[in-house]
């Protein structure tokens, strides 16, 4: 090596073509180059990277990097990750040619990379004659450097994507992410200084731009940022701390000096700090900006909604489809069919023909693009506002507070839960496939928001009631509708006389949202608690009718904790905790002694009621219901485990907290209520003793800390049960044995089952009511993930957002 590197500098005077092998650059990058020295690319060998350049320790080489099979980049990457992670590269979006381009550390003192017909594609613009060496740092800092070692240019000036440790953000420096998983070229979102002094996050598309990091609803006293330091100036240092002059300052998880580390804006434009795993060469993550992804704009395109769920999902709205399956930044565009009527609409504008209606999607929002913005405006006005204007696509409106946004496009949008958020979408009425008289009926309903409501809901009853009637005639229809109408008319009028606080629109609307219930209200709805619906170690659940008719369950909770605050607060973050397969939280009553929860009522009970019913009251449990309740259950644990805003073990998973709505999607209850007990070691066993045997994971008896693993377990219980139909815990005939014990020796017999070539087994073990009714490899699947979710060691069981992938995986 030392000879070599004699050799460059005896002979650079002349111009050099160094060519390294990889066998040798794999191991045997130099240190430094000298001026005149140049280094070619070899694209005949497989290897992604070509070294030119070794730090010291050997933490990070600089060289070529494969791009495409014959398409390199000058990068910096770290040479211990197993994928080889680039920390900088100078060509991201023009990489060179793999045979005859090389890097040439000029005469004059500059680095430049010229393509394989000498057409520079990247330079240090620079001339420094003193220019000595070019070397790479054990920072991942490439510099030029002088006879006295002071820096003339570094890599450090510039970013990609990606902040090394003590390399200082500044306002030249920002970060752009790359376009896609694994590519290095340039992507849409930037981290940058704006001219307020913030380190903010920008989506910068094609079409429009919009800031999302931090949470630009907010003023800056709540993002607790500092606009006022114009240093502009933020590090990463070495121990995971990143400080920033506007107060954007936070920690890793694993704070400490050994570490490497890296701060990168990744393609789908979160902002997250990884720690290496020296040993096996993987990343982890230690920080992330933004929790919840769907916060990231521009990750779905315009008239598109987008759901975590738990991976990133990007739906169209109704009446769209998409333009481009592959690549949803493109969003979605109106169907054909649809456009020609939307334009009649627009033609016949003048003669104020409504051929639209307006469907609502509850707990929604489109960011920004608003036409006008009021507050404190009536429903009716709100909705006005939109129909009068040609380019009103939708409106927004705030219950409540009566906030009104007619908008023009729609992005971003997303599941808007807290604060309370609607969106009204105008819809072509030929969208509609019901027949003509239907399509009216929901447009009455929806013009007079709140009698309709009612109307609408007394309709539903008439059909269910009635249903030969809804087929028999449309006069019948037209008639039932006009009854109800002047009944809600009259209910209507009734309340207004009555109630002084039902003076406006936001009287029903308020009561739609989390909310704190008086004591007298509740006991009024559940009748003095006359119908119970069950009752569990927690307490008793009644069933009740709220003011605005909704149904409720309405739990009476023992053994909770006694400060009201600590109650109060422990319950604002349950009640904003949203999920499909997660009972919704209405909200609480905390007067007296008594402390009750309101949550939705789920029409068709608990799983046990479904599963272990053998007197065949109910319906068997088919097939492909029970995959879909297992994926369903997972998803719900999934989010609360890895998604929402506080994560939460549920700790007491079972067929009885998991309910069943009217389509049989699971609805997981309960969550959340551990928070709530008494603190302590009593709480603890609290729920051990009230739990079911046979849900416990094994770490309850050794009193090891409790984390999302038990739920795992739990979970790995109640999917064994799905595909058997019988409780584990009287699974095993000898009475004897401990049900902890039957588990694992059940488990374990099953595991070699499920090993073996042979699977006539399956067709004795699944739930003998399906009739071999089932599907085979779903139930191998099934049983996979339950052995493997029981495990004793709570390492070797998966987490619920592998588990959701497996299902989805099978079904996609
Ligand atoms: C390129 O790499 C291959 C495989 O390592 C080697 O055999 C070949 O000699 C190299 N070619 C040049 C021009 O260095
Ligand atoms: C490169 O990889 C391909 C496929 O992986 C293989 O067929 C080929 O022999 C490899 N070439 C060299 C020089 O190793
Ligand atoms: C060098 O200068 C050219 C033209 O002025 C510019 O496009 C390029 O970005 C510069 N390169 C660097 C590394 O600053
Ligand atoms: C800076 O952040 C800390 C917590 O991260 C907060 O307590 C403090 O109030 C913030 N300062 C300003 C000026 O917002
Ligand atoms: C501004 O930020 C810089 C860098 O973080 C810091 O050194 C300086 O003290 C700050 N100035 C003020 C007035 O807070
Ligand atoms: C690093 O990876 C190894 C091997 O996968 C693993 O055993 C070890 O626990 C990991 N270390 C950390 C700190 O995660
Ligand atoms: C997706 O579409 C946008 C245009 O809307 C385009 O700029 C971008 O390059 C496309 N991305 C991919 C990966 O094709
Ligand atoms: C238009 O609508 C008709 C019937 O409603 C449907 O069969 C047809 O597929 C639609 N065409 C397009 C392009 O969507
Ligand atoms: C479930 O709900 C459906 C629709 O409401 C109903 O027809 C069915 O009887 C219910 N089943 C059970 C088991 O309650
Ligand atoms: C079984 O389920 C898988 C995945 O859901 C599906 O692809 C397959 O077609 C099903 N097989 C049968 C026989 O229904």
């Amino acid at each position: 090596m030392t000879m070599r590197v004699a050799y460059i500098f005896t002979t650079s005077i002349s111009f050099l073509l160094l060519l390294i092998s990889v066998a040798l650059a794999k191991d045997h990058g130099i240190s430094y180059l000298g001026p005149g020295s140049s280094i070619s690319t070899n694209s005949s060998s497989n290897s992604t990277t070509t070294t030119i350049l070794l730090s010291p320790s050997g933490a990070f080489a600089c060289g070529f990097y494969r791009v495409a099979t014959n398409a390199f980049t000058f990068s910096i990457w770290f040479t211990g990750s197993s994928g080889k992670t680039v920390a900088w590269t100078a060509n991201r979006d023009v990489p060179v040619n793999g045979r005859g381009s090389r890097l040439s550390f000029q005469e004059h003192g500059g680095l430049a990379l010229l393509d394989y017909d000498g057409t520079a594609v990247w330079s240090t613009n620079m001339t420094a004659a003193r220019a000595s060496r070019a070397e790479l740092l054990d920072s991942g800092n490439l510099v030029v450097v002088d006879q006295d070692h002071r820096q003339l240019w570094k890599s450090f000036d510039s970013a990609t994507d990606t902040l090394l440790p003590s390399q200082p953000m500044t306002r030249y420096v920002q970060l752009v992410s790359a376009s896609a998983r694994g590519l290095l070229y340039t992507g849409f979102y930037t981290l940058y200084f704006d001219s307020d002094n913030q380190l903010k996050l920008i989506y910068d598309g094609p079409e429009i731009s919009s800031i999302y990091w931090p949470n630009p609803a907010n003023k800056l006293w709540v993002n607790q940022r500092s606009a006022y330091n114009r240093s502009r100036y933020a590090v990463l240092q070495q121990t995971g701390q990143f400080f920033s002059s506007d107060n954007s300052s936070f920690d890793a998880s694993d704070l400490g000096e050994k570490v490497m580390r890296r701060l990168t804006l990744d393609y789908d434009g979160n902002l997250r700090l990884y720690s290496l795993n020296a040993t096996s060469g993987d990343w982890s993550v230690s920080w992330m900006a933004l929790r919840r992804v769907c916060d990231v704009h521009g990750l779905c395109g315009k008239n598109s909604l987008c759901k975590y769920i738990p991976k990133l999902e990007c739906s169209c709205l109704e009446g769209f489809e998409v333009v481009d399956a592959s690549n949803w930044s493109k969003g979605c565009r109106r169907k054909a069919n649809i456009t020609a009527s939307w334009d009649d609409r627009r033609r016949h504008e003048a003669n104020n023909m409504a051929t639209f209606s307006f469907s609502k999607l509850a707990q929604t929002d489109f960011y920004q693009h608003d036409l006008e913005y009021a507050d404190s405006v009536p429903f009716l006005q709100c909705k006005e506002a939109c129909s009068d204007n040609v380019d009103c696509q939708a409106f927004s409106y705030r219950r409540g507070e009566g906030k009104c946004y007619p908008k023009v496009s729609l992005l971003n949008g997303k599941n808007f839960p807290d604060p309370y958020n609607d969106i009204y979408l105008k819809v072509p009425k030929v969208v509609m496939s019901t027949p003509e008289l239907a399509s009216t009926v929901t447009h009455e309903c929806k013009i007079h928001e709140k009698e309709a409501d009612i109307s609408s809901r007394m309709f539903k009853g008439a059909i269910s009631k009635f249903k030969v009637g809804y087929f028999l005639s449309s006069a019948l229809t037209l008639l039932f509708i006009e009854v109800a109408l002047i009944i809600a008319g009259c209910l209507v009028v009734y309340k207004w006389k009555i109630g002084p606080e039902v003076t406006d629109e936001g009287y029903t609307i308020i009561s739609s949202q989390f909310r704190i219930f008086s004591h007298s209200e509740l006991l009024k709805a559940t009748n003095c608690f006359q119908e119970e619906l069950g009752s569990g170690g927690s307490g008793a659940v009644y069933k009740g009718v709220l003011d605005d008719e909704r149904t409720v369950a309405v739990k009476k909770l023992n053994d909770v904790i006694h400060g009201e605050q600590e109650f109060r607060s422990e319950l604002s973050v349950i009640g904003r905790i949203y999920h499909m397969n997660l009972v919704r939280i209405w909200g609480f009553s905390v007067e007296k002694t008594c402390k009750l929860l309101v949550s939705e009522f789920i029409e068709n009970g608990s799983l046990d009621r479904a599963l272990f019913d053998y007197q065949r009251i109910i319906p068997v449990l088919q097939w492909n219901q029970r995959y879909n309740i297992a994926l369903g259950v997972a998803k719900g644990l999934a989010y609360l485990h890895h998604e929402c805003l506080e994560w939460i073990v549920h700790c007491d998973v079972k067929p009885e907290n998991i309910l069943l709505d009217k389509d049989f999607e699971p609805k997981i209850a309960d969550f959340g209520l551990v928070k709530l007990q008494k603190r302590g070691s009593r709480a603890l066993m609290l729920s051990r003793v009230h739990g079911t045997r046979g849900y416990i994971a094994p770490e309850w008896a050794l009193n090891l800390p409790i984390t999302g693993k038990a739920d795992v377990y739990s979970y790995g219980v109640v999917l064994l049960e799905l595909v058997k139909g019988i409780r584990v815990s009287s699974w095993m005939v000898d009475a004897e044995e401990e049900v902890e014990m039957a588990v694992r020796c059940s488990t374990e017999i099953l595991k070699e089952k499920l090993a073996g070539e042979d699977q006539s087994w399956l067709l004795e073990f699944v739930d003998h009511r399906l009739d071999g009714e089932f599907n085979h490899s779903e139930a191998m699947v099934m049983l996979k993930i339950a052995v493997s979710c029981v495990e004793e060691e709570r390492s070797r069981r998966p987490s619920m957002s592998h588990v959701v992938e497996t299902m989805l995986s099978l079904v996609e």
